[in-house]
């Protein structure tokens, strides 16, 4: 998988694929992250990206151009399934958004910033608009670094059977169970025997009563329309 993040802000963007589970998708070849500045794709010396608002009003509003200009030169080299749009109007992210999205081969990720983009970029090229919850970033490249993290880590390959993502926090519609390690007693605090019967019949049933508990005092609104 391809993920083209295209910023103003490329530098916000430096961190998270070089590390850890992200770069090791990288050097396994699963997926990798590009960063385009898109200020690269701007004419004259002052690498404009956005202008005042038609209508007035504060905050300037990023152009089309440049955007245009950048998703041209992607799509010249390859072919993407999605061109998404981050901003808080868009779908809420979640776990079932973040597996389809790991189904695709190739993605772009815009990131908004100022006000947004001109409208006619959504109406041109966007295929999808992404928030990450009911709050406003001041741009959208945190919740890009967020969204391509979620997805890339669903990428069979990508983590290994002792971080396996299917055992995640809503992957099965409820909360994960508690987990323990040594020792197995601290300060008089013991981890459940029934952990370190090595039933694993016992674990499994343990593991699920845990994850429905707690699903049920944190997360209510996950079980609804759910037989528990
Ligand atoms: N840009 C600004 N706020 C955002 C949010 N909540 N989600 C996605 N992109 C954003």
């Amino acid at each position: 998988m391809h993920i083209d993040i295209i910023t103003v802000v490329p530098g916000l963007l430096e961190g998270p694929f070089s590390h850890s589970i992200l770069k090791r998708a990288e050097d396994k070849g699963i997926a990798k992250v590009k960063v385009h500045n898109l200020r690269d794709y701007t004419e004259g010396k002052q690498r404009q990206v956005d202008d005042y608002a038609f209508g007035g009003g504060a905050g300037m509003v990023m152009m089309i151009e440049p955007i245009a200009k950048c998703i041209a030169a992607l799509k010249s080299e390859r072919e993407y399934d999605e061109v998404i749009y981050m901003s808080p109007d868009g779908k809420t992210f979640n776990q079932s958004m973040a597996n389809e999205l790991s189904l695709k081969q190739n993605l772009i990720i815009l990131c908004g910033h100022y006000k947004g983009v001109d409208e006619r970029v959504r109406e041109k090229y966007i295929t999808r608009e992404i928030s990450i919850g009911d709050y406003v970033l001041s741009g959208g490249e945190l919740a890009a670094a967020v969204v391509a993290d979620a997805i890339i880590r669903l990428i069979p390959g990508v983590l290994n059977d002792e971080t396996s993502a299917l055992t995640d926090s809503f992957q099965d519609g409820l909360l994960a169970p508690p987990v323990y390690t040594r020792p197995s007693e601290y300060e008089g605090m013991k981890v459940p025997e029934v952990l370190m019967s090595g039933h694993q019949a016992k674990i499994e049933n343990w593991r699920f009563e845990a994850s429905v508990r707690r699903t049920k005092e944190r997360r209510p609104d996950l079980l609804q329309g759910r037989e528990t």
